[in-house]
């Protein structure tokens, strides 16, 4: 089977080059030899696949194309031809999803295509799959996770488990973007903007109804200070830059924090590029699921794993294919409709502070000179500003345990 790939960059070339590698292992497994024949980028080069120009891209030969351009435009334009012209389309790109991902699947159902994002959350993580197929029976109230590895790694790098000597922040970012895990703007990543585009996601895909970037309450890591360094030490938490979702059928609250994580916390574990995404739904109770975030194989994979996706659900005819037919195609996607807000008092929160007298039925973790550093009860955000001056708190922040 033939894909098309659009931009070649970190993710396109990754999936160009694991088809390449693996290609009679996919057929062995699933029955599918996806090769890569035609490639849209701005490079020119050699290969008689690859073109400059949209139309000529267009004309050429492919059953499903896997975009990895990322930015919304020009890949909105693009991918929306695509859609139109019949075929299937899969993307790494959590800004054209989260941006225009409503009326992206719009156009594929008119057109009885697939449209799959897999890779747009959580690298190689398998949690849009896990969230729409196998939790599908479930009602799933709770997400909550790492879902940016370059910040995940920046905490690592600055923190360092074994108690050592971290980098600065700056370095630290600079590594992280030498590696490949940062955005081309690191703001992206660093302002939380990512993460929460990401829990958007899975947020819109939960309810079926459209979540922004607006909708999401982002704090990013940049204001971490050396007494949030000096206090996570202290009381044996690391931090981290968690994205979460509070679900109630088509409500939601989301946002996207640095948070104190307590040793007795999954997330705790997590480190470097990593990302981890807990959810937590009626039947099925808790999952954890962890694997790289970012990078280019991990993401290819993915990519590769959604193009099998479709080719299985969308194309796989007898003639193609020895296998059964996996599926029929199946509306994944979610409308236009804005999600509702959910009530603020399902989002309590509990809290690491720095009082001058103890909360009632706080646990005191620390003494540091005149005040003490507990873990609160979980507050909403009122509870806690109520509490601000009557025990003195005069530095906080939001905890895992
Ligand atoms: N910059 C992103 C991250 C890449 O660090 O997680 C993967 O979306």
């Amino acid at each position: 089977m033939k894909i098309g790939v659009l931009g070649y960059g970190v993710v396109g070339k990754g999936v160009d080059l694991l088809l390449q590698k693996n290609r009679d292992l996919i057929a062995r497994k699933t029955g599918f030899a996806p090769e890569v024949n035609a490639v849209l980028c701005l490079e020119t080069s050699e290969d008689e696949r690859f073109c400059n120009d949209i139309e000529d891209f267009m004309a050429r030969d492919f059953t499903v194309v896997a975009e990895a351009m990322g930015g919304v435009e020009p890949a909105f334009t693009y991918v929306k031809r695509c859609l139109e012209a019949g075929h299937s389309v899969v993307t790494s790109n959590k800004a054209l999803i989260c941006d225009r991902g409503a009326e992206l699947f719009a156009i594929a159902r008119a057109n009885r295509v697939g449209l799959y994002y897999e890779a747009s959350v959580g690298g190689v993580i398998p949690v849009i799959k896990t969230l729409r197929d196998n939790l599908a029976q479930d009602d799933v109230h709770t997400v909550a996770g790492i879902l940016n590895g370059t910040t995940n790694y920046i905490f690592s790098v600055m923190l360092p488990e074994d108690g050592s000597e971290g980098i600065s922040l700056d370095a630290a970012i600079r590594r992280a973007q030498e590696l490949g895990y940062a955005e081309a703007d690191p703001a992206a990543d660093v302002e939380g903007h990512d993460a929460a585009r990401k829990i958007a996601i899975i947020a819109s895909l939960l309810t079926g109804c459209q979540v922004g970037l607006s909708d999401v309450d982002v704090r990013g890591i940049l204001d971490i200070t050396e007494e949030d360094v000096a206090v996570c030490k202290s009381v044996g938490y690391k931090i981290k830059l968690i994205a979460e979702a509070k679900i109630d059928g088509t409500a939601v609250s989301a946002r996207v924090r640095p948070m104190f994580v307590a040793p007795t916390h999954p997330l705790y574990h997590i480190d470097g590029v990593t990302n981890a995404v807990v959810t937590e739904s009626d039947m099925a109770g808790e999952i954890m699921l962890t694997g790289a975030g970012a990078g280019r194989f991990p993401t290819a994979s993915a990519v590769v794993s959604d193009i099998v996706y479709a080719l299985a659900s969308d194309y796989a005819s007898e003639a193609d294919c020895d296998l059964p037919r996996a599926c029929r195609h199946r509306d994944f996607g979610w409308s236009e409709k804005s999600a509702d807000k959910l009530a603020a008092d399902a989002s309590k929160t509990r809290y690491i502070c720095s009082v001058r007298s103890p909360l009632p039925d706080c646990r005191e973790l620390a003494k540091a000179g005149r005040e003490t550093i507990v873990l609160t009860e979980p507050l909403t955000e009122e509870e806690l500003k109520a509490h601000e001056t009557v025990y003195g708190i005069r530095w906080c922040r939001a905890a895992l345990v």
